[in-house]
Formats: structure tokens, C-alpha cells, sequence
């Protein structure tokens, strides 16, 4: 383990990105898979259809975004029924097992759709399939799956797919330790006024329990000139809401060698012309400035919405999981946040269960969370992932005890939630409108720009658009209220 992290940060180069000529190739097997999709359409009188499958967090959300943009330039319809489709792509994550043994249960099921239909195609990627273990598992015990690639190699669904259509034996490809930066793919966003712009990729931190920097390597950020062409133009194009993605924002441009961080693209971005908000996601304490704060509470564009994962409140669990803070340097930017932007929504990730954590240490993190008063939290019971330090830690906790802390965990952020929501109460809140709720299609639905949900009484029209909602209501998971028209 220690002999691979070595090797990991030995590889930091400034330019990554994937050359002309690779991607130039891949159009051109984009071209020659759409030339066998044509022919089988004009003989059979139906398109072949592709359907992918996301788990795991936004960042496998935008690749899967690109796969399908790719899919449909090599002639294949968006389909949202594996039974249908030709190829099925299952962009998998890692982060925990209940993650991976989704994954694996539904690459399961689709092994009856292959023996149906033997023209399918199976392709398998994202984060899990980069262990070794993982491809092992997948050559094995998973003969029908076809093609199994990397996060870092995406780009390269054209040229697998061509062979393995064309007679190549199983392709198998899950990780090339270049961990390249590829432009300029086609994308099918799933939504027409919420959008991603994934500003870097990779992660240093190591914190103990995650696998994420061994699966997504080591951090490289896209040059500024192509994250802010990708923006302007989804702003001219009417997207409403666009997210900054990576998994530590904060760390933008470290790699590049230029004198130029995420604040201040934050501030470059901000200044383009529109009525759009911006999100970003996420920030590692460690790393977050004052500087940042400032920009965000001085911006036009950007969502007073901190999103500041602080795992635990204990000094010592916080020590052991190589997060690099204390809870008084969190706390610290915490209220600095609050000072600067009182209104702002704060939300945090936390673990519970991490190895040796004592019921000590627990109450610590519960006295955390009645000081931090998160808007809303993520919380995880912690799940061993194979070759990361935690999971090789003495004392792990015994699966009773992590439900149980977990379920106190909930009840008290259930409460801060449910006070800081009927703070809303009489007041007028700026919403997203998504559309009808998925479960009571007669009520509308959306977010605030911090990211809390809103029911209402919308109608079609509003998809898609900003309103003025007056609250009523202030509830643990959700607002609702009236349209001020
Ligand atoms: N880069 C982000 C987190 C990405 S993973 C950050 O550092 O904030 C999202 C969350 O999953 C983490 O914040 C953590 O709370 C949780 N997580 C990661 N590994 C985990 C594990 N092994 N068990 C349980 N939760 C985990
Ligand atoms: Fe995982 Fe830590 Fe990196 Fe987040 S910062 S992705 S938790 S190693
Ligand atoms: Fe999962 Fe990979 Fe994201 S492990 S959380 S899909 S970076």
C-alpha cells in the first residue's frame, strides 16, 4: 500500500491532458461504430439502443453523461430500458460495499437480457472495476460482460466497442496510471437547466477510509480556457443551475504550476452575464479559504451554499483519518462562513463507526453537530474498503454499534434540521422549479439555491425556471409553500 501512494504522487505531471490525436482517433471509431449502426438500421428498420446505469456520486454522473453523448454519436437511441437496448453501460462506484455489491447484483440480472440478445453488448466501469480484485472477479465469475474500462479512460468506449463488435476477444482495460484529461467529448445531459462542469479529477488526500485516490488517481485540473468555454456556453444555452465538480474543489490549479486557484475562477466565472446559480462540490476543510468565502459572499452567480464534509468531531478519529484538521480549525471556518453569509445553507458528511471510535468520541461528534447546526447531513456507518489503511485498523466496530450511533446521528440532525426549517416560516425563498414531485404528481417541486427542497403549487410552465416561493411550512426534509407571482 504504502509502495503504491509513493509511486502515485511521484507520477504529479502538469499536462494531462489526452493528446489531439488519441481523441481524433476514438471520433474516428465513433464514425465506424455508426457506419455497422446504420447499416443494421437500414436492414432491420430499428435503431440499436443504449442504456447506462449510474451509481455512486455526480462525478460518475457526468461521465455517464459522456459515455451516452458518445453512445448516440456512434448511432445508438437513449433508451431507459436495459431490455431494449443493444449496449447496457454500468458506471459503478467503489465508495462503499452496499456500492459495489449493487453493482454486481445488477450486472447480475442483466446476464438473462444477453442470453435473449446475443448482439448485446455489456460494458462495465467507474470506480470499482480498478481494483485488481474487482477484475478478477468480473473475468471470472461475469463471463457476459463484454468490455470493462476505468474512469480515467472513458474516452475510450469507441475504439473497445468497434473491436468487440467486430470479433476482438473480451476487453478488459481498467486502469492505464496516466490518469489523462480528455476534451472535447460529446455529452448528453440529462437535464436541460441543471448541468455539471467537472473542474478536476483525482484526489491527494488519502483520507484513511476511502478508496476514491486509488481508484480516481492522483489530482489534475482542467486548464481554466476549457472549463470556462464549457460554462459560458451552457449559460448561453439557458442552464439555470451548474455545478463545479471535483473531489476536492479547493485544490484547483495546484497542479497546473500557475499562479491561479478555484477562487479565482470562482470569481471569473461569476462575472459572465446570465441568470444562473453556481454550486460547487466538495471541499475538503484543509484547504478551504478565507479567500473563497469572500469570493462567494461578494458574487452574483454563486449559491450561498457550503457543502464542508467534516466526518467526525473528535480530534482523535479526525487525527486517524488523515483529515488534516481538528475540529477547531472546522468550527473556525465554519463561523467564518456564517459571518460573512448568514443565510447560507451548510451542509456535512459524517462518518460513524470508524475504527476505534469510542462512545466518547461519538458524543463528540453529536456536540459538533449542535454546534456546527448543519442545514442537512450525509451520514455513512463506515464500510471497510480492501487495501486502505482503516480497514486494516484495530478495533473495528462491531456492526450493532455503528446502526445504533447511526440512528442517534439522525434523530439529533433531524432536529437541527427541523428547527433551522421552521426558521423559514412567512419567509419568500428564490426556487429552481424541477417539475411535478414523483410521488404526488400534483404537487410541484424544486430547490432553493441552498439546496433545500420546496414543494409548491407549480404547473408546466415553470419547469425550468426560477420563482418566488412563500413558505408555509418548514419540515425536517423539505419546505413548502405558495408562488408569489
Ligand atoms: N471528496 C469528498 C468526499 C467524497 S466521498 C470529501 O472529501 O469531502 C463522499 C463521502 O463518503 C465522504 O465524505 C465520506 O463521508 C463517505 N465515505 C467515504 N469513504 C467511506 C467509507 N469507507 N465508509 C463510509 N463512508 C465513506
Ligand atoms: Fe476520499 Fe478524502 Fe479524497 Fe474525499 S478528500 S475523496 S474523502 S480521500
Ligand atoms: Fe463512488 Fe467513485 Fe464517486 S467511488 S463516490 S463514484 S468517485
Amino acid at each position: 500500500m504504502n509502495g503504491r501512494k509513493a509511486n502515485f504522487y511521484l507520477m504529479t505531471v502538469k499536462d494531462r491532458a489526452v493528446s489531439a490525436e488519441e481523441i481524433n482517433k476514438q471520433k474516428e471509431f465513433i464514425e465506424r461504430v455508426r457506419k455497422v449502426n446504420d447499416e443494421h438500421f437500414l436492414a432491420s428498420g430499428k435503431r440499436r439502443r443504449a442504456f447506462v446505469l449510474t451509481l455512486g456520486c455526480q462525478q460518475n454522473e457526468a461521465d455517464s453523461e459522456r459515455l451516452m453523448g458518445m453512445a448516440i454519436e456512434m448511432g445508438y437511441e437513449k433508451t431507459e430500458t436495459p431490455e431494449d437496448a443493444s449496449l447496457i453501460m454500468v458506471n459503478t462506484c467503489a465508495i462503499r460495499e452496499h456500492a459495489e455489491k449493487r453493482a454486481l447484483s445488477l450486472v447480475g440480472q442483466y446476464k438473462h437480457i444477453k442470453a435473449k440478445n446475443p448482439d448485446l453488448v455489456i460494458v462495465i466501469c467507474g470506480c470499482m472495476v480498478v481494483q485488481e480484485h474487482r477484475v478478477r472477479d468480473i473475468k471470472m465469475r461475469y463471463p457476459y460482460v463484454d468490455i470493462l474500462f476505468g474512469p480515467s479512460l472513458i474516452y475510450k468506449l469507441p475504439e473497445h466497442l468497434f473491436k468487440r463488435m467486430n470479433g476482438s476477444n473480451r476487453i478488459f482495460d481498467p486502469d492505464d496510471k496516466e490518469y489523462a484529461v480528455a476534451e472535447g467529448l460529446p455529452v448528453c445531459r440529462e437535464n436541460k437547466f441543471r448541468a455539471w462542469v467537472s473542474v478536476m479529477y483525482g484526489c491527494n488526500n488519502f483520507c484513511s477510509y476511502c478508496i476514491v485516490p486509488y481508484v480516481r488517481g492522483r489530482e489534475r485540473s482542467r486548464k481554466k480556457e476549457d472549463v470556462i468555454a464549457e460554462f459560458s456556453e451552457l449559460v448561453r444555452a439557458g442552464y439555470k443551475d451548474i455545478t463545479l465538480l471535483g473531489q476536492n474543489v479547493n485544490s484547483y490549479g495546484k497542479d497546473s504550476g500557475f499562479d491561479y486557484d478555484f477562487a479565482d475562477l470562482l470569481s471569473e466565472l461569476d462575472k459572465i452575464e446570465g441568470d444562473y446559480v453556481i454550486h460547487f462540490m466538495t471541499s475538503h476543510p484543509k484547504d478551504a479559504t478565507r479567500k473563497l468565502i469572500d469570493v462567494m459572499a461578494s458574487s452574483k452567480h454563486v449559491a450561498r451554499h457550503f457543502h464542508l464534509p467534516m466526518q467526525s468531531g473528535s480530534d482523535r478519529v479526525l487525527k486517524a483519518m488523515n483529515r488534516k484538521y481538528d475540529f477547531e480549525k472546522y468550527i473556525g471556518i465554519r463561523d467564518y462562513i456564517k459571518e460573512k453569509m448568514p443565510d447560507a445553507t451548510l451542509t456535512s458528511d459524517i462518518i460513524v463507526g470508524f475504527p476505534g471510535e469510542t462512545d466518547e468520541d461519538f458524543e463528540d461528534t453529536l456536540a459538533a453537530l449542535r454546534r456546527a447546526r448543519f442545514d442537512m447531513i450525509f451520514s455513512f456507518q463506515y464500510s471497510p474498503r480492501e487495501n486502505t489503511p482503516a480497514a486494516a485498523m484495530d478495533c473495528q466496530i462491531p456492526k450493532e454499534v455503528k446502526a445504533e450511533r447511526f440512528e442517534r446521528l439522525l434523530a439529533l440532525q433531524n432536529d437541527i434540521s427541523y428547527s433551522l426549517n421552521k426558521e423559514f416560516e412567512g419567509r419568500v425563498v428564490r426556487v429552481l422549479c424541477d417539475g411535478p414531485s414523483k410521488n404526488n404528481p400534483d404537487v410541484f417541486s424544486g430547490r432553493t439555491d441552498g439546496g433545500k427542497i420546496v414543494f409548491f403549487d407549480g404547473d408546466e410552465r415553470d419547469i425550468g425556471k426560477f420563482l418566488n416561493i412563500k413558505i408555509e411550512t418548514g419540515d425536517t426534509f423539505a419546505l413548502s409553500g405558495k408562488i408569489e407571482r
